[in-house]
């Protein structure tokens, strides 16, 4: 990642990598395999990016700061794990998923380990707030995705989505936001609004990445596309297109809970693509930006804020 609100935490980034490397000393060597192959793979380091930024514009020390940003991104690893074995996906970041290699029962414990080092991790930040908001935090995403596994597949609601992505990514964001300012200081004013910053972005985070599943190409993002609308996960932006074509016969299938015509799914992924559901959802994505960004008038500027600023624009403009 080249964008500049990324060049000032990047060296706290290589610190926050190396803390992630340093939680499976004295394990069995498989799992240090396995940590030091998820951990080396990359990806866009977002979560801990925002904690950083956060942390760093409310006056949190530097060290609490590095151990909540190895277990933000430690917990997101987790949660990566666990949802390629649950979807199936073989490919991540480029390359092959753990459930390409290991079995399932394998893993499960590796994602396991690595909730508890998130955890222990979160413990070493010292403060019992953020350790209530971390597991808080992880109880909202794995109900959100017994509630997408049961009960979500096939439905086109808005109403739906938006709990289901909150659930799933911008609670994550407001992890890393609300836990910053609890390590830094700030009245209750800015803490809500800080709150409220990693809410707004989340949720534009998700949206985006759900468009990506649409407009994105494997080789460029790294995981499999067209998957939601194959596993009957109705995003933005096919609940959009759906509002606009109420009678596409192949979205009917969908919702009926015919996801495996793989023929009427080429033709409606292609359908979707082409339509201006995309540009709607973007649009949307956007907005919630737009909501975050606002909510940064009231702090004092700063290199940091401006940072923050920039991820927004960031987070709606990405191909990755
Ligand atoms: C992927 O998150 C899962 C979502 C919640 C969308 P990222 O897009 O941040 O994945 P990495 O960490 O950069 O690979
Ligand atoms: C994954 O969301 C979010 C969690 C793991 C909680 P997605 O299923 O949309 O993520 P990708 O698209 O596989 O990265
Ligand atoms: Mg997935
Ligand atoms: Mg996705």
């Amino acid at each position: 990642m080249t964008t500049n609100f990324f060049n000032l935490v990047e060296d706290q980034i290589v610190q926050v990598e190396a803390l992630m490397k340093l939680q499976v000393k004295g394990h069995h060597p498989h799992l240090y395999v396995v940590l030091d192959h998820l951990v080396s793979s990359g990806g866009k380091r977002v979560r801990p990016a925002v904690a950083l930024l956060m942390g760093k514009m409310l006056g949190a020390k530097n060290e609490r700061l590095l151990k909540l940003a190895a277990s933000i991104e430690m917990l997101h690893t987790a949660t990566l794990v666990h949802d390629d074995l649950i979807d199936g996906s073989l490919l991540r970041r480029g390359i092959p998923t753990l459930n390409a290699q290991w079995s399932p029962a394998a893993t499960v414990l590796a994602g396991d380990y690595m909730f508890a080092r998130a955890a222990e991790l979160a413990a070493q930040t010292n403060s019992v707030d953020v350790m209530r908001l971390f597991a808080e935090t992880l109880a909202t995403i794995v109900n959100g995705e017994i509630i997408q596994m049961f009960s979500s597949r096939g439905i086109a609601s808005r109403e739906d989505y938006y709990q289901r992505i909150y659930a799933k990514t911008a609670s994550m964001f407001v992890l890393a936001t609300q836990s910053a300012a609890i390590l830094g200081s700030g009245d209750d004013e800015i803490v809500a609004a800080v709150h409220q910053y990693g809410y707004e972005i989340g949720m534009a985070f998700q949206i985006v990445d759900d468009i990506l599943d649409f407009t994105g190409q494997q080789s460029t993002v790294g995981k499999p596309v067209a998957s939601d609308l194959r596993q009957g996960l109705v995003t933005l932006p096919a609940i959009y297109y759906q509002e606009a074509h109420p009678d596409d016969e192949d979205m009917a299938a969908v919702l009926r809970g015919e996801y495996n015509h793989e023929k009427r799914m080429i033709r409606l992924v292609d359908a979707i693509r082409a339509s201006g559901a995309i540009q709607q959802a973007l649009d949307e994505a956007k907005q919630f930006v737009g909501r975050g960004l606002k909510m940064l008038e009231n702090i004092p500027d700063s290199i940091e804020r401006q940072a923050l600023y920039e991820i927004g624009s960031y987070i709606v403009d990405r191909q990755v």
